[in-house]
């Protein structure tokens, strides 16, 4: 076997937690070059050898999506035309994951067209963490590995010790990954029933379960604009919860979420690091849980073609749908 036969390489978007993914296989992250031409065109050279190798492509495809994404695509396309073995895309967050159905006339499927892409692209598989939608795993037809950040972040909760808590979910499509870290955690379980009215505005309506007195996490896939979650977290300090405390696996943190997250009532916000958030925050109440490890440990699976499904024996599925 070559001595390089993992490779490990990234864009732009997130260098640091490929180099933490690397740290943590314990090997060294692939050297590529990937900058811009003049004009704005992505300019790609891979350094290392890669020829017959097993490699992997760590980008989330975070703000700038479509800089990120393109980046995404384009590596892959230079390790297919480099002889690359078999290429994995490693999305730890999946842009483009809300537009998943035709909902009215005349709108795209966009995370199928994203499936198709990196598929077009050259990707023999795909590794990605707490999608927006299972169902998305279907639009591809190349094995997609699909990980849950309910271990890394519940090992963070269950150390906060928090009594009489109350795991809820701020819309009914994320009622499955509250439920199922109420299970992990021990919790009880409770929804708030959201509306939403725009890309930027959502409306409550009412909550599901009492709450009164309790102490609640609100679990969620993500953090866009804030507007989901800070609205949840008055609406269950107004029927009386104790503390809330926020959580979530993406930090999208689009506009000005940060500023609103920091006013709002909650105790603290537990997010991961699938998407830099380096500048954006200074607030303690903040906490980074790294999902490098995790990411590490399934890239090393898939390379000696050991079972995935068995990282999350004995632990919930934070799967979002009903
Ligand atoms: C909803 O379907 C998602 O799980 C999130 O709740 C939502 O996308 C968050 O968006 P925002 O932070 O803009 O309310």
């Amino acid at each position: 076997m070559k001595p390089n036969d993992l490779v490990v390489i990234t864009g732009n978007a997130h260098p640091r937690l490929a180099r933490a993914v690397t740290d943590s296989i314990g090997i060294e992250l692939g050297e590529v070059r990937c900058g811009r031409f003049p004009d704005g065109e992505i300019e790609v050279k891979v350094l290392c050898d890669v020829r017959g190798s097993d490699c992997f492509v760590v980008q989330p495809t975070c703000h700038p999506v479509n800089d990120n994404l393109m980046e995404l695509l384009v590596l892959i396309d230079c390790l297919k035309r480099a002889s690359a073995r078999r290429i994995t895309a490693v999305i730890p967050y999946f842009g483009y994951a809300r537009q998943d159905r035709k909902d009215e006339g005349r709108v795209p499927i966009t995370a199928k067209l994203v499936a198709n892409l990196l598929e077009r692209a050259g990707a023999h598989r795909v590794l990605t963490l707490d999608l927006h939608a299972p169902q998305i795993q279907g639009f591809f037809d190349i094995p997609v590995d699909h990980l849950y950040a309910s271990p890394v972040l519940g090992t963070y909760l269950r150390q906060l010790q928090i009594e009489n808590l109350v795991v809820a979910s701020p819309d009914v499509g994320g009622s499955k990954m509250a439920w199922s870290y109420a299970k992990l955690l021990g919790g009880r379980f409770a929804m708030v029933e959201k509306r939403r009215v725009s890309a930027e505005e959502t409306q409550v309506q009412f909550v599901i379960g009492d709450v009164k007195g309790c102490n609640v996490v609100l679990v969620d896939d993500m953090i866009s604009t804030g507007g989901s979650i800070v609205e949840a977290a008055c609406v269950l300090k107004d029927k009386g919860a104790n503390e809330v405390y926020i959580c979530a696996t993406h930090p999208v943190l689009a506009g000005n979420a940060v500023a609103k997250l920091c006013e709002a009532p909650v105790k603290q916000v537990i997010l991961t690091d699938s998407i830099p958030t380096e500048g954006k925050i200074q607030d303690p109440r903040f906490h980074i849980c790294s999902v490098a490890p995790l990411l590490g440990e399934a890239i090393r699976r898939i390379h000696r073609h050991e079972s995935i499904s068995s990282l999350f024996r004995g632990s919930a599925r934070g799967m979002r749908g009903v």
